[in-house]
């Protein structure tokens, strides 16, 4: 399937429209009477579309009993930490959207034994998703971001875990950031039935053309990497971000 491209006026109309397909996603998949299983990225970007759903315009259209949230990934941080994916998303959703506690799966990244960790964490995800033997569980939603390097979930360029093929869920050093993070991998991401990218703000604007144009060998970046399988690519992007991108009719 062609990605498709939506740029908006600012991070605002960008989260509305993020919501709103949200909402629909969620609502398809309910009408064919299963549960919605979505996967959420961290940083900054998507706090508001997540604060939206759970807000006054979004909160009695989106079916929160039907729905169980993943993480697409998460720092080695304890769930309390500013910099938690986890907090993030509690602080801007759950603490407001009547989820059950349960349905929403957290990446207990701050684990010392982050090997055993991601293996329980993909345990989690067959006990839910649980897909045909040997297949690859299929996310309704994924939403990812792009960080300025071009990394996606915690797919850092030069890291280990671009390489993974088989595994689901894994620890990824990341030399820049001396740091361990926890990632889905690309063939469980690539597995989804559509993912959604969110990409907001001036300092993405010239990785954002040299992922979706490349021009020269130097142009290779993992975010590159996400194209699902059977599934439908979606770029949400403001204005400022979409600022080097040819102009579209
Ligand atoms: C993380 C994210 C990461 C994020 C990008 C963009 O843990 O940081 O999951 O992949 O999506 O870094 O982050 P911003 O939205 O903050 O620019």
């Amino acid at each position: 399937m062609t990605p498709e491209i939506e740029v908006s006026r600012d991070l605002d109309e960008m989260s509305r429209r993020a919501a709103d397909r949200f909402v629909e996603a969620a609502e398809e998949t309910v009408a064919g009477r299963r549960p919605f299983y979505a996967a959420l990225s961290g940083g900054s970007t998507p706090r508001t579309t997540f604060s939206l759903l759970a807000g006054t315009d979004f909160a009695l259209r989106f079916p929160w009993n039907s729905t169980r949230f993943f993480q697409v990934d998460e720092r080695s941080v304890p769930p309390d930490h500013r910099d938690s994916n986890f907090r993030m998303i509690r602080e801007a959703m759950l603490d407001r959207a009547p989820l059950p506690p349960e349905d929403f799966h957290r990446m207990r990244a701050e684990s010392a034994d982050l090997e055993s960790a991601a293996h329980d964490y993909a345990h989690e995800i067959a006990v839910a998703l649980h897909p045909l033997g040997g297949l690859w569980p299929r996310f309704d939603l994924i939403q990812l971001g792009l960080g300025p390097d071009g990394h996606t979930a915690s797919l850092f360029p030069g890291t280990a875990a671009l390489e993974e093929e088989k595994r689901w869920v894994v620890p990824n050093h990341v030399t820049k950031l001396s740091t361990w993070r926890m990632t889905l991998t690309y063939p469980v991401i690539n597995a989804a039935r559509e993912i959604i990218f969110l990409v907001d703000g001036a300092d993405k604007a010239d990785v954002l053309r040299r992922v979706l144009y490349p021009e020269s060998p130097e142009d290779r970046f993992p975010a590159q990497g996400i194209a699902p399988r059977e599934g439908q690519l979606r770029w949400y992007l403001t204005e400022s971000a979409a600022r080097f991108l040819p102009k579209r009719s």
